[in-house]
This record gives C-alpha cells, sequence and structure tokens, in this order.
C-alpha cells in the first residue's frame, strides 16, 4: 500500500523533536509540505532542516498550543506561506511524574492544558480552514485506557488529560463529520524520546515493560509516525472516531 500526501499541506504540533518530528519527517517523505509548530524554535528549526536535507518542503513555527492568539496566527501563517492546510497533527504533549498527594493546581492545569486544551483550540481554529476531504490526527496514549505506564509512576493529571484526548476525538468527528474532515487518534505504547524524563531502556524500565508487550522492544518514533500517515491518507477514508493502539500489544493482556 503506498500512502500518498502529494499536494497536501500538514500542520503537526510539537513536531521539534521525538514522535512530533518522525511525523513531520514522515509526512514530508510521503509527499506534504509540513508546517513545524513548536515552543521551542531551535528544536523546530532542526526539524525543519531534517526536512530539507531529503529534499523536502517545511517552515518553523513558534508558539505554544494553550495560546488561542499564538495558535490563530500558526495557522493563519500556514495558509498563507502554503495556501491550504490539509492535515492536523496534535502531538504536542508533556507530563510531569508526582503522585495525588503532591499534585498542585499548577501542575494539573499545565499538563491538561497542553495535552487536552491544545489539541481542541487548535482542532478548531485549523478546522475552519480545512477543506472537505481533511484529516486530523490526535495523540492519545495507551494510558488513556489504563493507568500502568511510567514504571509505576503516578500521573493522575495525565490520565485524565489524554483519557480526555479520546473522548475529544470522537466528539470532534461527529462535529467534523458534516464538513468532510476526520478525525482520529492513535495511543502509543511506550516510545525512548526522552518525553517523560527518564531512559526507558535501563534493564529495570524494560523488566516492567516486557511484562506486558507482546513485540519485545520499546516503540520508535517512526512506528507512531507511519501510523498516523496512514490515518491522514486517503486510504483510511472509511475510518473515523478511532483509536488506535500502536504499542506492540501493550493493551492487549
Ligand atoms: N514517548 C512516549 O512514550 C509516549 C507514549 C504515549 C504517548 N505519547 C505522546 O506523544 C506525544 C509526543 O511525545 P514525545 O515522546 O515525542 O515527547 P517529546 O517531549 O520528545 O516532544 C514533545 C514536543 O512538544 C513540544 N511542546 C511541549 N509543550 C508544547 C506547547 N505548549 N506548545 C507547543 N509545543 C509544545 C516540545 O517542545 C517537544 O518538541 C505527546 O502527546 C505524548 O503524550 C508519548
Amino acid at each position: 500500500m503506498h500512502v500518498s500526501h502529494e499536494g497536501k499541506v500538514a500542520f503537526v504540533t510539537g513536531a521539534g523533536s521525538g514522535i512530533g518530528r518522525a511525523i513531520a519527517c514522515q509526512l514530508s517523505a510521503d509527499g506534504a509540505r509540513v508546517a513545524v509548530a513548536d515552543i521551542n524554535s531551535s528544536a523546530a528549526e532542526e526539524t525543519v532542516r531534517l526536512i530539507g536535507q531529503s529534499g523536502g518542503l517545511s517552515f518553523a513555527l513558534i508558539g505554544d498550543v494553550r495560546s488561542r492568539t499564538e495558535m490563530e496566527k500558526a495557522v493563519e501563517d500556514t495558509c498563507q506561506y502554503f495556501g491550504a492546510l490539509d492535515l492536523l497533527v496534535n502531538n504536542a504533549g508533556v507530563v510531569t511524574m508526582t503522585d495525588l498527594d503532591d499534585l498542585t493546581d499548577e501542575e494539573w492545569d499545565f499538563v491538561v492544558d497542553v495535552n487536552l486544551k491544545g489539541p481542541f483550540l487548535v482542532s478548531q481554529i485549523a478546522s475552519r480552514r480545512m477543506p472537505a476531504g481533511s484529516a486530523i490526527v490526535n495523540l492519545a496514549t495507551v494510558e488513556a485506557e489504563v493507568v500502568v505506564s511510567s514504571s509505576g509512576h503516578c500521573q493522575v493529571h495525565y490520565n485524565a488529560s489524554k483519557g480526555g484526548v479520546k473522548m475529544l476525538t470522537k466528539a470532534l468527528a461527529v462535529e467534523l463529520a458534516e464538513k468532510g474532515i476526520r478525525v482520529n487518534a492513535i495511543a502509543p505504547g511506550p516510545v525512548n524520546t526522552g518525553f517523560s524524563g527518564g531512559d526507558i531502556e535501563t534493564p529495570e524500565a524494560l523488566a516492567f515493560l516486557f511484562q506486558r508487550l507482546l513485540v519485545p522492544r520499546v516503540g520508535r518514533p517512526e512506528d507512531m509516525a507511519q501510523a498516523v500517515s496512514f490515518l491522514l491518507s486517503d486510504q483510511a477514508s472509511f475510518i473515523n472516531g478511532i483509536m488506535l493502539p500502536v504499542d506492540g500489544g501493550w493493551l492487549t493482556r
């Protein structure tokens, strides 16, 4: 199966590192022009450099997904620069490892705002500019379904935010169906990006992960990127409102 995004324009949040960077590179390799959005400018510029090195077209946009003003400008700049917006990936996300007892209001708001309000804001703003046939993919996690990951660290704020992303995906799919815009999510299993602040490939961490993983390795950013590219493509035109686990079987047992 050949996925092609030839002639399409993609907007990827958190595209300056990890999974977001892999998604931006994959969509470019599959033919899209890519708006590389991130709060970290040097990280976004590096993704643009990598895409350029492979012959792709992209540009960096600096902004915080929690800011309506900044996201309105970023989407406007994308439409000005590339003349369209067809594919949106709500990838930017954060986590902090804090037990319930120690969790402050500020930490709750930070994680829930980036992970859940961000995808709401960007989807609302971008979908006003997206034509019929467009598609959105949100980054959820296996932790939208179960409270087991991150080597046993508690993270009620993260679980709540990503459970919200699962339902946001369904609600957006229903509401945007009349505009011909599909909305899906992926639920990554463990991917070693430095996201949670620690190395998840230490012997202790791997022993914990291998109790559940059916595929005996952690995920790669490219595993996520290929699934996202497929869900955004016309080959997935009959798939809408789902959360696809890309998790090495983590949710199976
Ligand atoms: N790595 C994993 O194991 C894993 C597992 C499940 C789900 N996920 C999800 O995948 C997504 C990407 O994670 P990752 O592992 O690549 O993390 P990462 O930390 O490597 O990358 C996150 C990117 O988002 C950017 N970002 C953070 N806050 C932002 C904001 N407010 N506005 C704009 N950009 C912002 C960061 O600068 C960074 O470039 C997240 O939504 C995360 O919850 C990751």
